[in-house]
């Protein structure tokens, strides 16, 4: 699209120089023609001859080498109907407006130019009168009234005058002026003045005789004059007059043309072009399609056509030169794309929390970038992968890809994908009230969005147990259902839409021992010892208090063991046995842990103490017997009187302790029998010892009665 690319096709044409002065170009011509010729010649093929100004004079005189002609001449008239339009107004006046109607606001006339009809001298004066005065040749003032000399400096009135006069007579050939750059010498000033002046000015006086003269010679410098005469511009710039049927190259100029291309109808393969008319004597328009790796060039003469076959996403140049006498005018230029195609095969190839990764094949045809549309950010891109950032953790989203030109003035079809970011993960996992078979675990939600949390624990040697989830509001869960005394890991994810889950958070953490059993404690006097089964998985080493009034009274340490003794006690007092596990390095979280603690002086057992309580009397051959959790039970229905064997035990699972006795009496209540006997004996008078029978009689009850029972035998 340069401009000098526009000149390229000459007909008739041996040089072509242009110069864009404002919106015209100029033309020379080298082709001999008369002006008329000439001048049609210009308006067929151009706009006109050229019309001169102070500003494109320079140029245009710096490019000819010879006289050529211009656009002006003494009077449009002669020329018949052929001028154009307004050429032919005011004809009555010479010198009036240039051949295109432009009036005549600058000259720049060679020194003596334009000629003027001299008028004849004004000899009949003299002829016919005797004696006149003789005048001082007043035939030259005229010409000099109007010579307009650009370089008033350099052209001596006087050697004007003697050019007008007397050059001529030197010029056999009737060309008054030789253009120095004609000459073969290029020296122009010297050689023109040195030509023009070689002949001195011979005085001219009319004189006045008496004798009738014969009719004087014609001034020679009429033969400058030309009636009806044309402009030609000499190579160094100044204007003469010519015969107009000299044949002489020529200068025409032409407006510039300026016009638009329209595209209409963009689809990925075809469009419409339409371009503007050309001025007068367009023959064809020549359509230049470039894109791609092809150019189409065709000759038309409508004003549009429509493109076909033509590449998606491709930028194609049209170019559309007016032709006019073989002549590329000013093209009309324009640049569209062809729409891109879409995009195929997109797919979502990575999720992150913040970030979806696209990707996609790029479409058929041609494409300069790829623009993913999103609800965060736009990301323009030209490999055929694309990371979205900036976007919710846990949010769904729809993303466009669409195929961009290089103007973006083209989009291709948005090619929607659905894709999801991953949930965060959460954060502050803790772990709190860790009991022998549960813990509660809590966190802190993520930031964006979930649709929940998935709790798993799982042990040591990976068995899982626990694996629930919760929902989005909740942020705790409670962990059942673990052993004892064991090392659980938990894990916590976040869940999110689509089945993404975010990172999984975990810990480590520890179940409580599970709680001894079959605790029996034995108590004597001022001792207690302690026996028990020690937890499933549970630690076998504590430290064991005791306790009075809930203060430590003595320590001891178990390793290993399933009892423990403490001596040294008072007696019938309240102790309390506390045992502790001192676990640091077993459960580094829990410092102090109180499986069972035992208190009071029946011994009890740790989970549910059941006490068996007996009474019995062997002398009435009763036994009664009972289960209780309390520790003080009543007997009813009890004889009175009666010495009763009270037995207490504690039973713990399958174990009894040893029986605990206590024997204790019934109240009495007393009878008075009375006894009488008769007495009868051999010998005499052993009746009436009664002291003796009283004695056997006391110890035969007292051998059978002995103290079960309250009596009295007086
Ligand atoms: C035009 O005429 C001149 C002499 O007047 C001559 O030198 C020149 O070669 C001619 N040009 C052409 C193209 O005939
Ligand atoms: C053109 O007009 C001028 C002035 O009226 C006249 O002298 C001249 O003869 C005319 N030329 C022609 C060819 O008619
Ligand atoms: C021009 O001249 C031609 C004949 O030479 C004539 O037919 C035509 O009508 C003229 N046009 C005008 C506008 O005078
Ligand atoms: C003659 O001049 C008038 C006014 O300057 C213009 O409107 C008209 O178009 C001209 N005619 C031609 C044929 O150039
Ligand atoms: C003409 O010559 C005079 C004196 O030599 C000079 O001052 C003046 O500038 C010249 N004028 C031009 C137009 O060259
Ligand atoms: C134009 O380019 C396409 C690929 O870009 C290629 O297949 C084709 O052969 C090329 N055509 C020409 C004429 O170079
Ligand atoms: C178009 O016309 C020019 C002549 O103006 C000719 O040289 C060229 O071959 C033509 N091109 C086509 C494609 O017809
Ligand atoms: C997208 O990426 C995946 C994984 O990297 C790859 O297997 C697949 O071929 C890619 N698809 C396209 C259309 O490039
Ligand atoms: C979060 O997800 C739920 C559904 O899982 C939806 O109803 C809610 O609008 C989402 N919130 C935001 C902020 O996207
Ligand atoms: C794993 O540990 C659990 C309890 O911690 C236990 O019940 C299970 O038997 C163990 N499994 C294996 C294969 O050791
Ligand atoms: C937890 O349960 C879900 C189904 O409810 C299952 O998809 C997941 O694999 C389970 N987790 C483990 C660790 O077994
Ligand atoms: C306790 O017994 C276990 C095995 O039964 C043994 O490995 C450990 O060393 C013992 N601890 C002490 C302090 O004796």
């Amino acid at each position: 699209m340069g401009k000098s690319s526009v000149l390229s096709a000459v007909l008739l044409l041996c040089t072509v120089l242009m110069h864009t002065d404002a919106e015209q170009e100029y033309f020379t011509l080298s082709t001999n023609l008369t002006w008329e010729e000439a001048r049609s010649h210009c308006q067929m093929c151009f706009s006109d001859l050229v019309t001169l100004t102070p500003f494109n004079i320079r140029n245009i005189s710096q490019r000819i080498s010879s006289a050529h002609w211009i656009g002006l001449r003494k009077y449009f008239n002669s020329t018949g109907n052929g001028t154009t339009g307004n050429g032919t107004t005011n004809s009555s006046v010479p010198w009036t407006q240039w051949a295109d109607g432009a009036p005549l606001v600058f000259q720049n006339w060679y020194p003596g130019w334009p000629v003027f009809k001299s008028p004849l001298p004004k000899i009949e004066c003299c002829s016919c009168s005797c004696t006149c005065p003789a005048r001082v040749s007043p035939t030259s003032a005229p010409t000099r009234g109007y010579t307009e000399s650009p370089d008033s400096n350099n052209t001596d009135a006087s050697t004007t005058d003697a050019i007008l006069r007397h050059g001529p007579s030197e010029s056999p050939a009737g060309y008054r002026i030789t253009d120095p750059t004609d000459a073969t010498t290029p020296d122009a000033p010297d050689t023109t003045q040195s030509h023009w002046v070689s002949t001195p000015p011979t005085p001219i006086a009319s004189t006045c005789e008496r004798s009738p003269m014969l009719p004087p010679i014609v001034p020679e410098e009429l033969q400058n004059y030309v009636e009806d005469s044309c402009v030609a511009m000499l190579s160094f710039g100044p204007w003469v007059e010519r015969d107009c049927s000299d044949p002489l190259p020529f200068i025409c100029y032409e407006d510039r043309f300026y016009g638009e291309v329209n595209v209409s109808g963009i689809t990925a393969t075809s469009a419409s072009v339409a371009w503007q008319r050309g001025p007068d004597g367009i023959s064809h328009y020549r359509l230049h399609v470039v894109g791609g790796n092809e150019t189409w060039v065709q000759n038309l003469t409508e004003l549009s056509r429509d493109l076909d076959r033509l590449t998606p996403g491709t930028g194609y140049s049209v170019e559309v030169f007016a032709v006019k006498c073989g002549r590329d005018l000013n093209p009309q230029t324009t640049i569209f794309y062809t729409t891109p195609e879409e995009v195929q095969d997109l797919n979502v190839v990575k999720v992150t929390e913040r970030s979806v990764t696209l990707n996609w094949t790029e479409p058929e045809g041609q494409f300069d970038f790829f623009l993913v549309k999103s609800p965060s950010d736009d990301v323009e891109v030209t490999t055929e992968e694309a990371e979205v950032k900036n976007l919710m953790p846990g949010g769904c989203f729809t993303f466009s890809v669409l195929t961009g030109v290089q103007d973006r003035s083209r989009w291709s079809e948005a090619s929607p994908i659905a894709a999801c970011t991953k949930p965060e993960k959460v954060s502050d996992l803790k772990v709190s009230d860790n009991t022998n078979m549960s813990l509660v675990l809590s966190w802190t939600p993520p930031e964006g969005n979930f649709t929940g949390f998935q709790v798993v624990a799982l042990s040591v040697n990976k068995t899982l147990l626990f694996n629930e989830t919760r929902g989005r509001g909740e942020t705790s869960a409670v962990v059942t259902g673990l052993p004892n005394g064991s090392e659980i890991r938990l894990f916590v994810t976040a869940l999110g839409r689509d089945g993404l889950r975010g990172d999984t958070v975990s810990d480590v953490d520890f179940t409580a021992p599970g709680p001894i059993s079959h605790l029996v404690v034995v108590t004597k006097d001022t001792s207690l010892n302690a026996d028990w089964k020690p937890a499933e998985g549970g630690p076998l080493t504590f430290t064991t208090e005791l306790l009075w009034e809930k203060t430590v009274v003595k320590t001891k340490d178990v390793v290993n063991e399933t009892s423990v003794m403490f001596d040294t006690l008072n007696t019938t007092t309240e102790y309390t046995v506390v045992w502790l596990l001192l676990l640091e390095t077993l459960l580094p979280k829990m410092s102090k842990w109180t499986p069972s603690p035992y208190t009071g002086a029946p011994p009890p057992n740790v989970t549910k103490a059941t006490y068996l309580v007996e009474v019995r009397s062997g002398f009435w051959n009763e036994s009664f017997q009972s289960e209780t959790q309390k520790t003080t039970f009543t007997f009813d229905r009890l004889r009175s009187g009666t010495n009763y064997t009270c037995e207490v035990m504690t039973q713990a699972g399958d174990d009894k302790s040893p029986p605990v006795n206590l024997t204790e009496m019934t109240v009495a209540d007393k009878v008075e029998i009375g006894l009488s006997m008769m007495c009868s004996s051999a010998d005499s008078l052993q009746c009436e010892n009664e002291t003796k029978v009283m004695k056997e009689i006391h110890d035969y009850l007292e051998s059978n009665l002995k103290e079960h029972i309250f009596w009295k035998f007086n």
